[in-house]
């Protein structure tokens, strides 16, 4: 991709790269990139992870400024964990179907109505619902939580209904689910997969476990982005199928060059259709104007905040140092 901008339409271009890299000096600023950005993003990102490793990440760092490329929950769990940081997201419409699918009210209203119950939520939902979880997990460090818990725990689970039925057979529980999906991982076709399946009767499947249990079934590996990535480079396949968003590929590809990775086909047979629209906004150019601009920044509310804080230092804790895949970066 040409890395060269026009900003006001007359002025000369600029090397969006070179001035990327320049600002990131000049302002002591960060930048986390998830594996769903897209691939000129996540090479010029300090570091490369998947939700939890973000996390943590944005927990630690001694940066001025933290650039969030990925969407905006991302960059709020990034401000909630460091307040004293400016959080800057280069577009404040990178949302997220799943936390869209779970508005705070309502989430208040079924904490209400089952007292007796423990709420585990997924990462993917606004600060204000962190605010009123007890546990806030990832798809990485989910198992490992709720295998801490007492069996006899009644637990509500929001908002991705298929982790949150994948996260029931796998442990055992019956955890009661939130109506939420992904809209990404929601389009692999079960027909067009056995199709490419059929094609490559050798290469593993691995899905994300935000696919439909169809899907999953399929699979020889599920787990969250990190893991997928660490199961592709070390399987001895040359040609893996990849069920979870396409630009994670970039990842694979420059890391074992000599390897197929194939993306698992949405119903017209083609990959294309399963790029997260929300990531997508998030661009170079646009990195550079909130780098040069520290605009848009993340604000959180102080006292959601700090209760949100208090759910997110319990899956810190209770997730210990599971699965980290370092890509890029220290
Ligand atoms: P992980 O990177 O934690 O697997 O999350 C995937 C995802 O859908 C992020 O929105
Ligand atoms: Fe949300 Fe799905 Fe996009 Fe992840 S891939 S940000 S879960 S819509």
């Amino acid at each position: 991709m040409d890395a060269r901008l026009n900003l006001l339409g007359g002025g000369p271009a600029i090397d969006v790269k070179a001035e990327i890299l320049a600002l990131k000096a000049t302002r002591n600023a960060v930048i986390l990139a998830h594996y769903y950005q897209a691939p000129e993003i996540q090479d010029i990102a300090d570091f490369v992870g998947d939700s939890l490793d973000l996390s943590r990440k944005a927990a630690a760092t001694e940066a001025d400024v933290i650039a969030f490329c990925g969407v905006k929950f991302m960059a709020e769990v990034a401000k909630i964990l460091s307040p004293q940081k400016t959080v800057i997201l280069p577009d404040l419409k990178a949302g997220c179907s799943l936390e869209d699918s779970c508005p705070p009210d309502d989430f208040a209203r079924f904490r209400r109505a089952h007292p007796d119950h423990l709420s585990l939520t997924y990462i993917n939902c606004s600060a204000a619902v962190k605010a009123e979880s007890d546990i806030i997990v990832t798809s990485s460090s989910a198992e490992k939580i709720i295998n801490q818990l007492p069996s006899t725990q009644k637990i509500l689970f929001a908002p991705d209904k298929h982790l949150g039925a994948w996260l029931n057979r796998k442990t055992g529980r019956d955890m009661l689910l939130w109506d939420g999906t992904c809209i990404v991982h929601e389009r692999f076709s079960v027909t067009e997969l056995l199709k490419l399946k059929a094609l490559h009767p050798a290469a593993p499947v691995l899905a994300h476990p935000e696919c439909p249990a169809p899907i999953l079934e399929l699979a020889h590996y599920v787990g969250a982005t990190s893991g997928i990535l660490n199961y592709a480079l070390n399987s001895p396949e040359p040609t893996l199928i990849v069920a979870t968003e396409p630009n994670i590929i970039h990842q694979m590809q420059k890391a074992a060059p000599h390897k197929n990775f194939i993306g698992a086909p949405g119903a017209d047979g083609n990959c294309g259709c399963n790029m997260c629209p929300f990531m997508a906004l998030n661009t170079l150019d646009k990195l550079y104007l909130s780098l040069r601009d520290l605009t848009p920044q993340i604000e959180v509310p102080e006292d959601v905040r700090l209760r949100a804080k208090l759910s997110l230092d319990r899956m810190l804790e209770m997730a210990g140092s599971v699965s980290p895949v370092r890509v890029t970066g220290d």
